[in-house]
């Protein structure tokens, strides 16, 4: 099967490879919303078996408020002692200036700072207006800049909003290219709520690539309705989209997008993305078994198909 696509869309006829990139980020979003207190071991642990399985980059952790989120209060912890590969890039989500100094004292390589398309939604999570949250960037970027270290930047709610309905493309597009200028190295476009279907991404990718090279754009889908798979393959072959979020076991979710279900399965992913074509250097059967792995902490049913078959 061939291992390249058509861009039909993004960049007329350029071609990809179909070599995907996988974002791990179970060990932040997967277990960021998890009733429970996870031991710092189990989390280590978690991160190392994923270290292990062949995907380019880990968010082990968050630097943000522990009270806003307590169940990884141990970020700091965890980087310090997990086992760091070579080839797999290690980043934690940061919101502040706080959370900058945080990530540099346990070397972190990349930060991921995280805003939204939706002004009540940002209200929400960080109690910020979509501006306010950018102005609060400004420092932080460039300080993460400055000591070397690569910068993610997330926008939620990029389709859907869990208090706002649609979210129109164009204002995705207006934040992703105010984050853009600041000097974030790659965008993330986040279906926080797992409403979005392939049209929507469509829709949303139109307006954005115009704006953006595609090889900085990564999405990521949560999969409430079940539809993540859809969109991912959608992004890839039409757009030549290749980073994805997802995360181990299809794990997390967000405390302020009431009733979503947590990321794309990561071994769903990967299986449906190898079987439409694509290259994949990431163990399926590896990711499962660190999903297990901590899954078995969690005392909840474990989320992906592919568990459910082996
Ligand atoms: P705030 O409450 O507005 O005000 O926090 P603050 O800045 O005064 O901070 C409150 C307290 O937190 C203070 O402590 C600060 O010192 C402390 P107190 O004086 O009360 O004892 N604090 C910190 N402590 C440690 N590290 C820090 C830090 N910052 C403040 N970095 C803030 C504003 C943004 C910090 C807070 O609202 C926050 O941390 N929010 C994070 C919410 C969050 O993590 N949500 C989930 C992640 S986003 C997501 O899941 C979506 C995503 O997956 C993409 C998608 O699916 O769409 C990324
Ligand atoms: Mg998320």
């Amino acid at each position: 099967m061939s291992s390249v696509v058509n861009d039909r869309k993004a960049g007329g006829d350029r071609l990809t490879t179909g070599l995907i990139r996988i974002i791990e980020v179970g060990p932040r979003d997967g277990l960021q919303n998890e009733p429970g207190i996870i031991p710092t071991e189990n989390k280590i642990a978690f991160v190392n078996a994923l270290s292990r399985t062949g995907v380019a980059e880990i968010e082990a952790g968050s630097f943000v408020s522990p009270k806003a989120v307590p169940q990884l209060a141990d970020s700091d912890e965890v980087f310090r002692k997990i086992e760091r590969m070579p080839h797999v890039v290690y980043s934690a989500l940061v919101p502040n200036e706080r959370g900058l100094e945080r990530a540099r004292a346990v070397a972190a390589q990349k930060i991921a700072v995280f805003t939204a398309a939706s002004e009540t939604f940002a209200q929400r999570n960080i109690h910020a207006t979509i501006r306010e949250s950018i102005d609060r960037f400004v420092p932080v970027i460039s300080g993460a800049k400055r000591d070397g270290m690569a910068v993610r930047g997330y926008i939620s709610t990029a389709i859907f909003c869990p208090y706002e309905g649609r979210i129109e493309p164009a204002r995705s597009a207006e934040v992703m290219k105010r984050l853009l200028d600041l000097g974030v190295d790659d965008i993330s476009l986040g279906d926080t709520i797992g409403k979005a279907s392939p049209a929507d991404v469509r829709a949303l990718l139109d307006t954005v690539l115009p704006h953006i090279a595609r090889e900085r754009v990564s999405l990521h889908f949560h999969d409430t309705y079940g539809m993540a798979v859809a969109n991912a393959l959608t992004a890839w072959k039409e757009y030549g989209i290749e980073t994805f979020d997802s995360s181990a076991g299809g794990l997390g979710g967000c405390p302020h997008a009431p009733g979503a279900s947590g990321n794309v399965a990561t071994e769903d992913l990967i299986v449906a993305l190898k079987a439409s074509g694509a290259t994949v250097p990431v163990d399926e059967e590896k990711v499962m078994a660190a999903g297990r792995q901590i899954g078995g902490t969690l005392n909840r049913p474990f989320a992906s198909r592919l568990s459910k078959i082996s």
